[in-house]
């Protein structure tokens, strides 16, 4: 009796004992998925050794063409801030340039990794990308030719005449809102902007105000008018894909580093001086 007791419990510890084992095998593999499941975009970026910048090229002093060394690069604050974070991650930049209007596109297919390009944090966007804290902020201004300075002091001097802003860029919003009696003409890049209007196929533009005065600055057929728009102060973001939780808080730590040594105020002056004229 006693012999058959000790058996059933030498059978029954054996049973627990494997199930027991099994189950830890299986928890110890499911942990083990879970975890290469887990891979963040951060752990990806370290994997490629680069991060990968979307940016629209045409908006000086926060990105723009530059003669470097004899070689055509993207320059600008915003660069500046991007190597910033690349650094802080330990890996290199890479940029990729497109029109404004396809870096939303771009981030959402996984073509850069992140986004800066004096992008507004509109609700509209933070429908399709997350974004960081803003990291500068600047005001509307309307650029006009400056022969046409005196004739141009309010938004009603603009009835009937063509205003330029860009294609996807808040201005389009602006121009549809605040100036509904002038024909918007939204065109892929401020470069082209500026050009339309030296052209006379428009004659003014809405254009964030450091880019409005690097481009009065490089052309004396311009003028910043004095037409004053109600719009809130319009901040830039980093903007990353949904979901990648790990850059945005990584971002957020090189700009928080950023802001505390007022080192982006010093990249903005230093951009804004390297304009060229
Ligand atoms: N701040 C505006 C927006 O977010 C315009 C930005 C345009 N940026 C550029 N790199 N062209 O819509």
């Amino acid at each position: 009796m006693k012999s058959k007791l000790s058996k059933i419990t030498a059978i029954l510890l054996t049973v627990f004992f494997t199930l027991g084992l099994a189950a830890c095998g299986k928890s110890a593999e499911s942990t083990g998925a879970a975890a290469s499941k887990a891979e963040t975009k951060v752990d990806k970026i370290k994997k490629a050794g680069k991060i990968v910048l979307g940016t629209s090229g045409d908006y000086p002093p926060y990105e723009f063409h530059k003669s470097v060394d004899g070689k055509d690069t993207i320059v600008g604050f915003d660069v500046e801030i991007a190597k910033e974070i690349a650094k802080d991650l330990g890996v290199k930049l890479e940029v990729k340039e497109m029109d404004f209007k396809g870096l939303l596109g771009a981030l959402q297919s996984g073509n850069v990794d992140f986004v800066l390009a004096g992008m507004t944090p509109t609700e509209e966007r933070k429908q399709s990308v997350d974004f960081s804290n803003v990291y500068y902020t600047a005001v509307q201004k309307v650029v006009v030719r400056t022969e046409d300075n005196d004739k141009i002091k309010a938004v009603s001097d603009l009835k009937g005449k063509a205003v330029g802003v860009q294609k996807g860029a808040i201005q389009e919003t602006i121009a549809k809102e605040q100036m509904p009696d002038s024909e918007a003409k939204a065109l892929g890049k401020v470069s082209d902007i500026a050009l339309a209007l030296k052209t006379k196929k428009i004659d003014s533009a809405i254009i964030e105000e450091p880019v409005a005065k690097s481009y009065v600055n490089a052309n004396s057929e311009f003028k910043i008018s004095d037409i004053v728009l109600k719009t809130e102060d319009a901040g830039s973001a980093v903007a990353v894909n949904k979901g990648n939780k790990e850059l945005i808080d990584q971002v957020n730590k090189t700009l928080d580093r950023l802001t505390k040594d007022k080192a982006i105020e010093k990249l903005v002056t230093d951009a804004t001086n390297s304009v060229e004229n």
